[in-house]
């Protein structure tokens, strides 16, 4: 068991989900980490409520300016000591400049087997190429989109009556639990 618990920032744009496993992990007790803030693109979405509800330091980033987004996110993840960053839904793609800084310490979600089906809609795309199996990564950011080191991987099979919604949601409850797994397994290598 580590003694300190290391500072994590969840990023999020929408419903949260995977920021409330994250939160639930946090709070277990042999949990190495420590929730200590989340950030928003969009003020009024459940990811937000929730972390507020749960009185988590939440900080909501307005994006009309990309630079500047990012130097006041920076301001906020020193401000807090954050060693460890997770995407959930965060649909903002950060900067070469950003993710050189956090090297390593920046991990995401993302709904299917990587490297398979990259970037937006891939629940259509496993169902439109006839997938027998669907699934989640989860991996470390780098610069190019969807590509970073893999750190965890988990299969769910497709139905042939599945929509994208179907799929999706079956997908998303396998998500929620594989990102704590995640952390754990890399937390030995921070
Ligand atoms: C999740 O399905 C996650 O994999 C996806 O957004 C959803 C967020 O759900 N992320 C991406 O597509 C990133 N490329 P949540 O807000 O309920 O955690």
């Amino acid at each position: 068991m580590v003694k300190q618990k290391i500072n994590c920032a969840v990023f999020v744009s929408g419903r949260g989900s995977n920021l409330k496993s994250i939160y639930k992990y946090s709070k277990t007790k042999y949990s190495k980490i420590l929730l200590k803030l989340v950030i928003s693109n969009k003020p009024d979405v459940l990811g937000v409520t929730f972390a507020r509800r749960k009185k988590i330091n939440t900080k909501i980033i307005n994006y009309k300016n990309k630079s500047l987004a990012e130097k006041n996110i920076i301001r906020y993840l020193k401000k807090n000591n954050i060693r460890l960053i997770c995407l959930a839904g965060f649909m903002k793609v950060l900067s070469k400049s950003f993710i050189k800084k956090y090297k390593y310490r920046i991990i995401n979600i993302h709904p299917s087997l990587l490297p398979k089906y990259k970037g937006l809609n891939a629940h259509e795309k496993v169902i439109k190429n006839n997938d027998k199996f669907s699934g989640c990564t989860v991996h470390f950011v780098t610069e190019k989109l969807d590509s970073g080191k893999i750190i965890i991987q988990k299969k769910v099979k497709r139905f042939k009556f599945d929509t994208p919604q179907s799929l999706s949601k079956r997908i998303l409850f396998e998500e929620n639990k594989l990102y704590p797994i995640a952390i754990k397994k890399i937390l030995t290598k921070i």
